[in-house]
């Protein structure tokens, strides 16, 4: 079949699943709003949770950002840029759609799409490789995608198959908009030798994004277009082909140089039509790169005959592959993950739940308590004796007077007192402590000191503390597991009882407290 004449290029009919998923309309949300589940993924100072919004149980992946983490490393730009980016492209098919923001006073939330299908890497790897027709159809999903970044001036900057989700029709969903760059009408530099056929300023750059897709002139004169996303293009279709990196060697600095050398080679059998369509992408001169130069971006990509037979209408709906069907039985046959939430239910309502991994998100609830007795001494319960709603006492409000009258109760009334050298237990509960194949339950203790021990409460023997020093950091990898991480260790700890994000929350507070920084 013949393309279809490119100067005006019909957007693809592909459906937006958008609607269906839109969280409901209300006031601001909040973390409380939404019941967290399993890590999706994990970035540098970012974790994206599965999510179950409470009031209509659909599904988000939700990324949590850590703010005192971002301002540490000053990548605010980054988060507003994504935030930007991710809004320019709220009604386009084949982005993740941002639903809504919210923040506290820890951490910043980005409710976004969840795409059920895992990434294009995952069914890559799944598969070995994609046979043609199916690397064909991701290929003008993700040309529709980029048609629609360069419309808008958006650079994505980091396009790979980790960044390109699969929908539940297993419809491409790129996302990752950390490393974007959004061009505005600034002043241009290097305006003499800027290409004709750029369109927009080109800029000076560090280095962003992954190595192996990098392109050339990001090396070498670090400039930005939007042939930086063509030249990753090329990598992707050459991965999704042959299931191996384009331009892999054993260190980044090797791996640049393959790049500036274009040294990469083809499997034997390699389809010529596929190797053109690679070839031309995978232009060391940025402005060469087919579709660079293009009037109607990117006509001469959808005109490559790579794509002769292809209806560039009717891309939308479900990839045409029989080695699909197969992925999508193996799926069914590992169950629902819907499961993720369901084990944490039994006995608590939508709101218990929300707030048993996301109640250390409201400020007014995110500091210890201290209320004297030592079996209210475990912070995770918010509610006194008398029902009443217990308003949370900082840390740094403790007069000398209280320790000591605090402390003398403890003495009298907690078994732990003697193990954890007459310090003040701010908060106790029963964690696993993984270490080799088996668990330990132990007694976790935070402590004024600041110390964290461990006793095993069987035998009431005091196991260890762990080091605390101004580097200790909490991850929390799920509503249940979290990690203590120390310079020379790093502590895997389970919460049977689900509230892993709480004792970040309070470890976190005290460590504050000391170190007159969060962690
Ligand atoms: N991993 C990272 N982001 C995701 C998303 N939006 N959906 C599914 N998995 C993800």
């Amino acid at each position: 079949m013949t393309p279809t004449p490119t100067n005006h290029i019909n957007r693809t009919p592909k459906q937006q699943t958008t609607e269906l998923q839109q969280p409901q309309p209300s006031a601001k949300k909040t973390a409380n709003d939404f019941i967290f589940g399993k890590t999706l993924g994990d970035g540098s100072f970012s974790t994206v949770y599965l999510a179950k919004e409470v009031h209509t149980k659909k599904e988000f992946a939700i990324k949590v950002c850590d703010k005192s983490h971002i301002i540490r490393e000053k990548k605010q730009q980054y988060i507003l840029r994504e935030k930007e980016a991710l809004n320019m492209l709220v009604n386009d098919p084949y982005f993740v759609k941002l639903y809504c923001t919210f923040h506290d006073d820890r951490k910043l939330y980005f409710v976004l799409t969840y795409a059920k299908n895992g990434d294009l890497l995952q069914l890559i790897k799944r598969l070995g490789s994609l046979d043609m027709k199916l690397t064909q159809y991701y290929t003008c999903e993700l040309v529709i995608a980029l048609e629609a970044l360069k419309a808008k001036g958006i650079i994505h900057r980091d396009l790979k198959p980790e960044n390109i989700l699969l929908d539940e029709n297993f419809n491409i969903l790129i996302t990752d908009f950390g490393s974007t760059k959004i061009l505005k009408q600034e002043p241009l530099i290097n305006n003499t030798d800027q290409s004709q056929s750029e369109q927009v300023p080109r800029r000076r750059n560090s280095f962003v994004g992954t190595a192996n897709y990098v392109s050339p002139e990001l090396l070498t004169d670090k400039l930005t277009t939007h042939a930086c996303d063509l030249w990753a293009l090329g990598c992707v279709i050459y991965q999704m082909l042959t299931g191996k990196l384009c331009f892999l060697a054993g260190s980044d600095h090797l791996i640049f140089n393959k790049i500036l050398n274009r040294q990469y080679e083809y499997p034997d059998n390699f389809s010529n039509v596929a190797s053109d369509l690679i070839d031309k992408l995978l232009v060391i001169e940025a402005d060469q790169r087919l579709g660079a130069s293009d009037s109607v971006p990117y006509a001469s990509i959808r005109n490559h005959p790579f794509f002769d037979d292809v209806i560039w209408d009717n891309i939308g709906g479900m990839p045409p592959s029989d080695s699909l069907e197969k992925v999508i039985l193996d799926k069914n046959e590992e169950g629902d993950e819907k499961d993720c939430f369901e084990k944490a239910e039994p006995g608590l309502n939508n709101r218990q739940m929300a707030r048993l991994v996301g109640l250390s998100m409201d400020s007014s609830e995110s500091t210890l308590i201290y209320d004297g007795s030592v079996e209210s001494l475990n912070l995770d319960n918010n509610q006194t004796k008398n029902g009443k709603e217990d308003k949370r006492k900082n840390i740094a409000d403790l007069t000398p007077i209280q320790i000591e009258t605090r402390l003398s109760m403890q003495r009298r009334s907690s078994k732990y007192h003697d193990l954890v050298e007459g310090n003040l237990i701010l908060k106790q509960g029963l964690l696993d402590k993984k270490k080799g194949i088996r668990p330990r339950r132990r007694m976790f203790l935070l402590t004024l000191g600041p110390h964290i021990y461990y006793v095993d409460p069987q035998t009431m023997v005091l196991k260890g503390q762990i080091p605390w020093t101004e580097d200790l950091r909490v991850e929390v990898k799920h509503f249940r597991k979290f990690d203590i991480v120390t310079p020379n260790r790093t502590y895997l700890l389970e919460d049977p009882e689900g509230y892993a994000l709480q004792w970040q929350q309070d470890i976190e507070d005290v460590h504050e407290f000391y170190f007159n920084k969060k962690p």
